[in-house]
């Protein structure tokens, strides 16, 4: 590349949310990866290839970069075989995001959205997405490769499993866990544990 700059890895509707993030803090994004070169370049990035590729590999080894998937398993993936060859996505937080200083997030691979709140003692895992505007209230836990939805709103003291997908506008009670790989609806409203691998919806959210 004639300049150094972040590289997406995906090139689709959540990566220009990422790539707004990015901007949000003056950030220069040059190129991205993907597993063909898309016809829609609405911020005219330059095409590398798939993220394994030669010529891409090379580039990743000397840009920082963000995996710019949104679905769990997948980045997940995609960041395993990135990190087994020593190379590691960094962090995407939106500058109108609102962290507080005792909350404990990753090093690699999250992306916080514009409005987003993390209050005091939360964790963030490695590779969790922080949707528009969600709200993480006082020491919950957020596993790794889970996904907070916009607008979501995690009460005190909720636990969310690695992989989980936590629906739009959606309200967990505080105190509540969530296990692994699990979808929670659009709206749902969560008062009671719920098991990995399910998928609960409605309010009061069965
Ligand atoms: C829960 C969800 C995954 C279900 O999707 P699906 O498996 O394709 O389900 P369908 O749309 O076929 O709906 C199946 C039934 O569940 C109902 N349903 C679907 N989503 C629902 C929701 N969020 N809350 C309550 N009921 C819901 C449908 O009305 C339908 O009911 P019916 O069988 O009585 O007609 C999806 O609707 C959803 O909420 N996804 C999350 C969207 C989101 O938060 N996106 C943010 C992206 S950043």
């Amino acid at each position: 590349l004639d300049q150094k700059g972040y590289i997406l890895i995906g090139y689709s509707g959540h990566s220009y949310v990422l790539y707004n993030i990015l901007k949000s803090t003056d950030k220069i994004v040059t190129a991205y990866c993907d597993q063909e070169e898309k016809a829609s370049n609405p911020f005219n990035l330059k095409y590398l290839g798939t993220e394994t590729s030669e010529a891409a590999v090379a580039e990743l080894e000397d840009n920082p970069f963000v995996i710019a998937i949104g679905d769990n398993a997948i980045r997940k993936k995609v960041y395993a075989s990135l990190s087994a060859k020593q190379l590691l996505p960094v962090n995407a937080i939106h500058a109108t995001s609102i962290i507080c200083q005792s909350a404990h997030i990753g090093s690699n691979g999250i992306m916080i959205s514009a409005g987003v709140i993390i209050n005091p003692l939360a964790t963030i895992g490695t590779g969790a997405i922080l949707n528009t505007g969600c709200i993480i209230e006082h020491e919950c836990s957020v596993g790794s490769f889970a996904h907070i939805g916009p607008g979501a709103v995690l009460c005190g003291n909720v636990n969310v499993g690695p992989q989980t997908f936590v629906g739009a506008g959606s309200v967990i009670r505080q105190g509540i866990t969530i296990g692994a790989n699990v979808m929670i609806g659009a709206g749902a409203v969560v008062v009671k544990n719920v098991p990995d691998n399910t998928k609960v919806l409605g309010n009061p959210a069965r």
